[in-house]
């Protein structure tokens, strides 16, 4: 059992190390590689994931990446760490799971326990964007195949199976993108329908989704959809399990998965030790639950997380008292 272990940029370097200690709390036996990822990898080497890095993550089959620092303007030869790992290790299904923690998440009183299932590969995130030489258009192409399409719901089925699910929701704008959210819709339920699986399955437009995500969040168990439709819900679904802070993310392909807490780098608190390291443990207990098949030691780890999330944090020092907090749980 091997990690490959990012930090990235900002607080992922806070974050990051004390995930590893919780993963290495309850699975003793797992090894580690660093590697070099993010923004400043850019600006030392030209390249966002060196080859190493890639071959690396391929070799362990698992990586743990932190978080990465983005220009929000266009910068010759960067693209976004985490898009180049997708696209370059073919993680094609990003799972994000929400569950909301008794006393801690807004509106707890709700028992929230759902997945958004995000198409990782294609749609609008295939990155071709041209502008028209006056420059006055500019068009971003979205593909959807009957191929990806199967395959994310497929790892849907899969999900839903393992965990006893009761729902699956196909989200989309099949009534204004036709062919291609169609396409999408479509080759989703044949999947389900030739699984056998027998679950209730229901479909929604992105936006009524939206709306009920904000409203009825309850009503949703496991949520499939496109790639950018999966980017916005899936961070509206974090709002009930405690928000972005606190949100797990596991990038999955085949043979190889990267783990990543959905916050960011946030330069504003960086090295600080007040990031909160919770969303990164979370997102290594992912990869306990889905790459090493180990779900005892993902539920101890869920579970220690939700406790200390209960007791509360102190104003400052927050990285290294969760730390503690959960390595002593843990110990228990
Ligand atoms: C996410 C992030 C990324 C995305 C960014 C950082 C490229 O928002 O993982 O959800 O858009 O997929
Ligand atoms: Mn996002």
């Amino acid at each position: 059992m091997k990690l490959c272990v990012m930090p990235g940029d900002g607080i992922g370097k806070e974050v990051i190390p004390a995930a590893v200690q919780v993963l290495q709390a309850v699975l003793p036996e797992l090894e580690t590689v660093m590697a070099d990822a993010g923004w400043e990898t850019f600006e030392q080497t030209g390249n966002s994931v060196p080859a190493e890095t890639l071959q690396t993550i391929r070799d362990c089959g698992a990586g743990l990446f932190g978080a990465v620092q983005s220009p929000l303007y266009k910068v010759d030869g960067y693209r976004s760490a985490i898009l180049t790992m997708r696209q370059e290790l073919g993680l094609y299904a990003n799972i994000r799971p929400v569950q909301s923690i008794a006393g801690v998440t807004p509106s707890s009183e709700k028992q929230i326990d759902m997945i958004v299932v995000r198409e990782n590969s294609e749609g609008l995130y295939i990155g071709r964007e041209t502008v028209d030489p006056s420059g006055e258009t500019a068009t971003a192409e979205r593909v959807i195949t009957r191929a990806a399409s199967r395959r994310i719901a497929e790892q849907t089925v899969a999900l839903a199976q393992a965990q006893s699910r009761r729902k699956i929701t196909i989200v989309h704008k099949a009534n204004v993108l036709p062919l291609t959210d169609g396409l999408f819709r479509d080759s989703v339920r044949d999947v389900i329908a030739e699984s056998g699986l027998e679950i209730e399955v229901d479909e929604l437009l992105i936006d009524v989704a939206a709306l009920k995500m904000v409203g009825e969040p309850e009503r949703f168990d496991i949520a499939v959809t496109t790639n950018l439709f999966g980017d916005i819900l899936s961070d509206a679904a974090a709002h009930w399990g405690g928000g972005l802070g606190l949100a797990p993310s596991l990038n999955l392909g085949d043979g190889v998965a990267v783990a990543e807490p959905v916050h960011g780098s946030a330069p504003d608190i960086a090295g600080q030790g007040v990031a909160n390291p919770i969303a990164a443990m979370l997102s290594g207990a992912m990869l306990a639950r889905y790459v090493w098949h180990r779900p005892y030691q993902a539920d101890k780890i869920e579970q220690a997380a939700a406790a200390v999330m209960q007791a509360g944090l102190p104003a400052t020092g927050i990285t290294a008292f969760v730390t503690d907090a959960m390595l002593g749980r843990l110990a228990r």
